[in-house]
């Protein structure tokens, strides 16, 4: 059995960007490392959380943690409705794409010279959205929130929209944090709290701040 303040939580974390497949050989995807959510992972399981880390890459192994390998979005969408049952807390990190081909054509598409091709999408499910509409007063649900501008904002709005308990913020149009950076700079908001603003630091260390203020909500 583990020890630490998270012992006996289940807590799923996704990670990565979705890829949404055109063809047998193309996706349509996004700049998402998954550094992030591999760093919660990290953090989790410091605190002795049972963790399943819900991720479309498996560039890092990380001990102690399961992980489920998905690659499209409603690929994370099941796995993620699947484990979030028993779970007490689900933290999204993943970029999910929002759309998807309408459909993926059976064949590689080929090059009609002097065409433009065009490509029909259509609305993917919004996974945490549907976690926070299923989730029951003991379980606890994260989002993130990757914007370029207005940043609060939008976070302020997701956090209800989505029915979150704790949103996640971050400015993507600077450098030096944000996708595939080993850094960020993040404002973390709660429903019952004052925003926590951390400034640039290692995704470990935003993780392990994020994952302390899960386990003293969960106290
Ligand atoms: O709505 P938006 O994509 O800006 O919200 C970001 C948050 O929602 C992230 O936590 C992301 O993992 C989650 N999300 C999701 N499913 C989607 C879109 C976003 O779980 N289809």
């Amino acid at each position: 059995a583990r020890i630490g303040r998270l012992a006996g939580r289940k807590i799923v974390i996704t990670a990565g960007g979705t890829r949404e497949a055109l063809d047998p050989v193309r996706y349509l995807t996004n700049r998402s490392s998954g550094k992030m959510g591999f760093a919660l992972a990290q953090a989790a399981v410091e605190l002795g959380a049972d963790v399943v880390l819900v991720t479309t890459n498996s560039r890092y192994k990380i001990y102690g943690v399961r992980e489920v390998l998905v690659s499209s979005t409603r690929d994370m969408h099941a796995a993620v409705l699947h484990e979030f049952d028993n779970a007490d807390v689900f933290i999204g990190a993943a970029a999910v794409s929002d759309y998807r081909p309408v459909e993926a054509a059976k064949d590689k598409i080929k090059k009609k010279s002097g065409e433009n091709l065009t490509i029909k999408l259509m609305q993917n499910p919004d996974i945490l959205a549907e976690v926070g509409r299923h989730k029951t007063m003991k379980q606890l649900v994260v989002g993130f929130a990757a914007e370029t501008q207005n940043v609060l904002e939008y976070a302020r709005k997701k956090l209800i929209q989505k029915n979150a308990d704790m949103l996640v913020a971050n400015d993507v149009s600077t450098t030096n944090s944000g996708f595939d950076s080993e850094n960020n700079r993040v404002t973390i908001l709660s429903r019952d709290e004052d925003p926590e603003i951390i400034s640039l630091s290692p995704k470990i260390a935003i993780a392990r701040s994020i994952m302390d203020k899960i386990a003293k909500k969960l106290a």
